[in-house]
């Protein structure tokens, strides 16, 4: 207690009011439960933090949590190196595993956002299954939809700053100096997965292995369509429109 208080006392005023400022808006939000689902390059990560900062959600993307458990080597990582570096899903257990450990974090206190998780009919299954044990249910599906044409050159002009998870594009959301990330200066990459070929494995699991999942969520009413073939801040717009509805 001490040593916190001590800590405290270390901390830019600026800092401490905008934390403040941060939970005494929160404390007016709505708790709520979202999944994003979409095909790979529809804007599923490029609007969840903007959705995590407006409703004080955590952000939960599997995609992520298996990079870095890849890149960190560890034995879950290990399984799920060669499935990811082709396009293919990785088996439900382990992803199954991570969310439910994922979803009780404090920061998930207000609810959280699923990127990239259900992705097959059993993940969805599960989800319910351990939402039922809290209490809990989803209350939003945001059905990221947009035509496969479209994918191609937003996946191949991505590149990503690993640490954050700050996306750019070569043409549509360019850094300010090319290959640097705007907020640490540090270097952008471009992921292995995100090359046309495997794209093709990518596009081929998400329609025969996850459209099931939002056909699964609308028999419950709870798809919401956004038309995420539009420029990122339209789509921003909708998004919010249908969270405060
Ligand atoms: P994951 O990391 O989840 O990849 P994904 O679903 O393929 O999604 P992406 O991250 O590619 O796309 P996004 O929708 O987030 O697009 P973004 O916003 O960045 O999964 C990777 C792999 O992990 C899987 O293949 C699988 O192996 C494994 N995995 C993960 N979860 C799993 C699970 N639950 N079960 C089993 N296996 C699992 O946008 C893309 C680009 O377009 C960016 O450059 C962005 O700047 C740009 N952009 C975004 N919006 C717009 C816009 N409106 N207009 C123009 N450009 C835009």
């Amino acid at each position: 207690m001490a040593s916190s208080a001590a800590n405290l006392e270390d901390v830019p005023s600026v800092d401490l009011m905008t934390e403040l400022l941060r939970r005494m808006k929160c404390s007016t939000k709505p708790d709520k439960r979202l999944i994003l689902v979409g095909p790979p390059g529809s804007g599923k990560g490029t609007q969840s933090p903007i959705i995590k900062d407006e409703y004080c959600l955590c952000h939960l993307a599997t995609g992520d949590m298996l990079r870095a458990a890849v890149a960190a080597k560890t034995p879950l990582g290990i399984k799920a190196k060669e499935a990811m570096e082709t396009g293919q899903l990785v088996s439900d257990d382990l992803v199954v595993g991570i969310i439910d450990e994922a979803i009780k974090k404090p920061s998930c206190q207000k609810g959280f956002i699923l990127d990239g998780f259900p992705r097959t009919v059993v993940q969805a299954e599960k989800l319910d299954e351990m939402l039922q044990k809290q209490g809990a249910k989803i209350d939003k599906v945001l059905n990221f939809a947009i035509d496969d044409a479209i994918l191609e050159e937003r996946i191949t002009g991505r590149w990503v700053h690993p640490s954050s998870g700050r996306t750019y594009h070569t043409k549509y959301a360019p850094p300010k100096v090319p290959g640097v990330d705007d907020v640490s200066g540090e270097a952008l990459i471009q992921r292995k997965d995100d090359t046309a070929e495997v794209l093709k494995s990518r596009l081929e699991a998400f329609h025969r292995q996850t459209e099931p999942v939002i056909d699964y969520y609308g028999k419950k009413g709870a798809v919401a369509n956004i038309h995420a073939e539009k420029p990122p801040k339209e789509v921003t717009t909708e998004v919010l429109k249908v969270l405060s509805s």
